[in-house]
C-alpha cells in the first residue's frame, strides 16, 4: 500500500513525492524497503508472487522506477485515481489476486515503515502466512514503549493456538492510550494484515458492504495496460473512504471472523513524524543528527536535514530543522505531529 500523502513528514514529504518514496534512513526508499523485505519471504512451503502495488495514479513512474532498483518484478501495480484510504486499496487488490483463479495469502504491508532485523521479520512474517493460509486474518503486534495515538493497540488473549485478539482500537485519545500502556497486555497494531484474498473480502462484506460494493463496482470497469490497472475513475471517486483498522480489524474481535496476533520483534519503526527519523538516525554522542549539508554546534537531541543549502545550528535542544528550496520547518521534537496542522492550513489556503 503506498498511496498514502504522508503529511506529517512536511515540507520533505509532498504530494507530487511523498515521504514512502524518500529516503529517510539507509540507502533506498521507506517503499524500496518495503518491497525488498517482502521479496524474501519465500521458503520450502512458501512461493513468493511479485509483489502487488496498489498506489495513486501520480505516482505510477516514481513506483515503477524504484521498484526496477531492487530487481523485483511487479505482478501488477494497481492505480488509484484518488486516494479513498485502505481498506478499497486492499479490496483492489484482493479482486486482482482472485482472477485466475487462485486465493493466495496476501501479504500486506504499508511502505512507510523500517524494520532493523531481516531474519527476525521474515520469521514471524512466514509464521503468519502458515497462519493464514488456515483461513484466519493475523496482525503483527509490537510492545509499546509510549502512549503513541497514531496507531491501533491490540489487546491480545492466549487460547490454545496462541494469540487472539480481544480487543482493536484504532488511534486512540492520549488519556486511553496511557492507560493501555499502565494496565499491560497491549500491543500497537504494526499496520501489516496477513489473509487470504478471498478472507479480506468476506470479512469487508459483513462489516461494511457499502465498500465492498462500491469498489467492486470501479473493478468491474477497470482498465488493463500492461502491468497497470486502472479501476473507473468516476466509480472509485464514489468508494467510501476509510481504513483498513476501522472498516474491518476492530470489528472482528466478538464476530466469528477469527483474528490473530503474532509478536513481531524486529527492530520495527513506522517514520510517521519527524520524532521518528530521529529516533531511527544514527546519532552523534550529543544524539544530535544530520543529512545534508549541515553544522551543528552546542546541541543536543537535534534533527537537522538540509536539502539545498548548508543549515547551521547553534545552542538548540529537542528541535527539529527541516530545509527544502521553498519551504523550512523549526519545530519542538516532540510535537513534531502537529505539522499536519501547518499542512492542513496550506491545503486551506490554497
Ligand atoms: N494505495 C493506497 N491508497 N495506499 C494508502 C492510502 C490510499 O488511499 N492511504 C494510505 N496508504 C498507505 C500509506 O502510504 C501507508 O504506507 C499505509 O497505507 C498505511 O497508511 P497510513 O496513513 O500511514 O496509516 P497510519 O500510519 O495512520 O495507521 C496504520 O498504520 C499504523 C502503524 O504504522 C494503521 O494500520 C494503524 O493501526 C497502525 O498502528
Ligand atoms: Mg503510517
Amino acid at each position: 500500500m503506498a498511496g498514502g500523502s504522508g503529511t506529517r513528514l512536511w515540507p520533505l514529504s509532498r504530494a507530487g513525492y511523498p515521504k514512502q518514496f524518500l529516503v529517510l534512513s539507509g540507502n533506498s526508499s521507506l517503499f524500496q524497503q518495503a518491497a525488498t523485505r517482502l521479496g524474501r519471504l519465500g521458503a520450502e512451503d512458501l512461493d513468493v508472487l511479485g509483489p502487488m502495488i496498489v498506489g495513486n495514479e501520480e505516482h505510477r513512474f516514481l513506483v515503477l522506477d524504484q521498484l526496477r532498483e531492487t530487481g523485483l518484478e511487479p505482478s501488477a501495480v494497481l492505480l488509484e485515481p484518488s486516494g479513498r484510504n485502505t481498506a478499497p486499496a486492499l479490496t483492489l487488490a484482493a479482486l486482482a489476486a482472485l482472477q485466475n483463479g487462485q486465493d493466495p495469502v496476501l501479504v500486506v504491508t504499508p511502505a512507510d515503515q523500517t524494520v532493523t532485523q531481516a531474519q527476525a521479520f521474515t520469521g514471524a512474517l512466514q509464521e503468519a502466512v502458515r497462519c493464514a493460509a488456515e483461513g484466519a486474518i493475523v496482525i503483527l503486534g509490537i510492545t509499546p514503549d509510549r502512549a503513541e495515538t497514531g496507531y491501533g493497540y491490540i489487546r491480545a488473549a492466549r487460547d490454545e493456538q496462541g494469540l487472539a485478539v480481544a480487543q482493536f482500537v484504532e488511534k486512540p485519545d492520549a488519556a486511553t492510550a496511557t492507560r493501555y500502556l499502565a494496565e499491560g497486555g497491549y500491543f500497537w497494531n504494526s499496520g501489516m494484515f496477513v489473509l487470504r484474498a478471498s478472507v479480506w473480502l468476506q470479512a469487508l462484506r459483513r462489516f461494511r458492504l457499502d465498500i465492498a460494493e462500491a469498489t467492486q463496482a470501479a473493478w468491474d470497469v477497470r482498465q488493463t495496460d500492461a502491468k497497470f490497472v486502472r479501476p473507473g475513475k468516476a466509480e472509485f471517486a464514489a468508494v467510501p473512504s476509510e481504513s483498513v483498522d476501522y472498516a474491518v480489524m476492530e470489528r472482528c474481535p466478538g464476530s466469528d471472523i477469527p483474528l490473530r496476533m503474532l509478536a513481531l520483534d524486529a527492530g520495527w519503526n513506522d517514520l510517521g513524524a519527524w520524532e521518528a527519523v530521529w529516533q531511527v538516525a544514527d546519532k552523534d554522542a550529543d544524539g544530535n543528527a544530520w543529512q545534508g549539508d549541515a553544522i551543528i554546534s552546542d546541541s543536543r537531541n537535534t534533527l537537522v536535514h538540509a536539502t539545498s543549502r548548508l543549515v547551521s545550528v547553534v545552542g538548540l535542544q529537542d528541535i527539529v530543522v527541516v530545509e527544502t528550496p521553498d519551504a523550512v520547518l523549526v519545530s519542538d521534537r516532540a510535537r513534531s505531529q502537529e505539522v499536519k496542522k501547518i499542512v492542513a492550513r496550506l491545503d486551506a489556503e490554497k
